[in-house]
C-alpha cells in the first residue's frame, strides 16, 4: 500500500522542513519560518509567470540594474514580492538581491536571525520567449552579537545553513538543501503545496553533457577550450558528449542535477571573473551540487571556499557531476 501512504501520507515542503527543525531540539523554528515566507514568494512569482503573458507581465520595466541590466518587469515584481516576504517573516536580518545595489538592512522592529541572498528571477533574457526561468537563495545566519552587516553576507557559501531554487518552467519545481542532501519539490497548483517528488537527488557521478554558451569560444583560455574540444571530438575512441545549454542557469543546473553532465560559465578574456555573481548564483547552486555527490569549481579551487569581497563580485564556475568537474580540475591545475 506504499502508493494509498504516498496518496494519502502528503510529504509537503512544509512537512519536510518540520521535520529537519525537530532533528535539533534547541531550534526555535526560525529557519522555518523563514522557509515558508520563501515558499511563499515562489508560488506567487510562480502564478504571475504562468500569467506573464496574459497580464503583460512581460516585456522592459523601463529601468536598469546596478548590473547595468534592463530590468524586465517580473525581475522587479518578483524581487519586491522577495522583499516582502522576507521582511514580513520577522526572521530575516540582511537581504541582498541581484537587483538592488546595496543590501538592505531589515528595521530593527522586524529583525531575525538570517541573512539572506538571492536572485529573484534567474534566465530574465528568457522571460518573453516562456523558456524556463527561476528563483536562486541561499541563507547564512547571522554571525554571533551582529546587529546585521554587509560582513554577515560576506562569508565563504561553506558557512550557508541552507540554499535552494525554485524553476518555473513545464512544472514549478523547489530544490532545498538544509545541509542533509537536496530534495525536489514540485508544486500541486490543485493544493497551492510542493509536494516531494525528488527525494534525497543524488547526481549522476559522470555524465554525457557538456553546457555552456559556445558563443564566447573565442575568448576562453586554453584549459576551458581543451575541455570543449575533447567533449566534441574525444581522442579515446569514446563518443562525443551532448551539448545543452538554456541560458537559465536555474534550469541548466536543475538537468544537470537530475541527468549528470557539467555546467560552466568559463572566465573569458571580456569577463574575466566569467559573468555568474558569487552570492547569489555560484553560492547556492554549488551548495545544491555538493549536496547531491557533485563538485564544483571556480577553475581556482572549491567555489564555496570563495569569501566574497562584495555583495555583487562574479566568479568563474564548473560544477556537475563529480567525475566530470575532476577532468576540469585536472586540465585547470596542469596550466598552473
Ligand atoms: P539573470 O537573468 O539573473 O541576470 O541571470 C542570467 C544568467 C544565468 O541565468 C545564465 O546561466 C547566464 O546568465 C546566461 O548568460 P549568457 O546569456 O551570457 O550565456
Ligand atoms: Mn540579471
Ligand atoms: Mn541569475
Ligand atoms: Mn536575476
Amino acid at each position: 500500500h506504499a502508493a494509498d501512504a504516498q496518496r494519502t501520507d502528503l510529504m509537503t515542503i512544509t512537512r519536510y522542513v518540520l521535520n529537519e527543525q525537530s532533528k535539533h531540539p534547541e531550534a526555535r523554528g526560525d529557519l522555518t519560518i523563514l522557509l515558508s515566507h520563501i515558499v511563499l514568494g515562489c508560488k506567487f512569482v510562480c502564478s504571475a509567470v504562468n500569467k506573464a503573458g496574459l497580464a503583460k507581465l512581460i516585456g522592459l520595466a523601463g529601468d536598469t540594474n546596478i548590473q547595468g541590466e534592463e530590468q524586465k518587469k517580473l525581475d522587479v515584481l518578483s524581487n519586491d514580492v522577495f522583499i516582502n516576504a522576507l521582511k514580513s517573516s520577522g526572521r530575516a536580518n540582511v537581504l541582498v538581491s541581484e537587483e538592488n545595489e546595496e543590501p538592505i538592512f531589515v528595521e530593527a522592529s522586524k529583525r531575525g536571525r538570517y541573512c539572506v541572498v538571492f536572485d529573484p528571477l534567474d534566465g530574465s533574457s528568457n522571460i518573453d520567449c516562456g523558456v524556463s526561468i527561476g528563483t536562486i537563495f541561499g541563507i547564512y545566519m547571522l554571525q554571533e552579537g551582529s546587529e546585521g552587516t554587509v560582513a554577515d553576507v560576506l562569508k565563504p557559501g561553506k558557512n550557508m545553513v541552507a540554499a535552494g531554487y525554485c524553476m518555473y518552467g513545464s512544472s514549478c519545481t523547489l530544490v532545498l538543501s538544509t545541509g542533509t542532501g537536496a530534495n525536489g519539490f514540485t508544486l500541486d497548483p490543485s493544493l497551492g503545496e510542493f509536494i516531494l517528488t525528488h527525494p534525497n537527488i543524488k547526481i549522476p557521478k559522470k555524465g554525457k553533457i557538456y553546457s555552456v554558451n559556445e558563443g564566447n569560444a573565442k575568448n576562453w583560455d586554453q584549459p576551458t577550450t581543451s575541455y570543449v574540444e575533447k567533449a566534441k571530438f574525444p581522442i579515446d575512441g569514446s563518443s562525443p558528449k551532448s551539448l545543452r545549454y538554456i541560458g537559465s542557469m536555474v534550469a541548466d543546473v536543475h538537468r544537470t542535477l537530475l541527468y549528470g553532465g557539467i555546467f560552466m560559465y568559463p572566465a573569458d578574456k571580456k569577463s574575466p571573473n566569467g559573468k555568474l555573481r558569487v552570492l547569489y548564483e555560484v553560492f547556492p547552486m554549488s551548495f545544491l551540487v555538493e549536496q547531491a555527490g557533485g563538485q564544483s569549481f571556480t577553475g581556482q579551487g572549491r567555489a564555496l571556499d570563495i569569501v566574497p569581497k562584495n555583495i555583487h563580485e562574479r566568479s568563474p564556475i564548473f560544477l556537475g557531476s563529480y567525475d566530470d568537474v575532476e577532468e576540469i580540475k585536472a586540465l585547470y591545475s596542469a596550466a598552473e
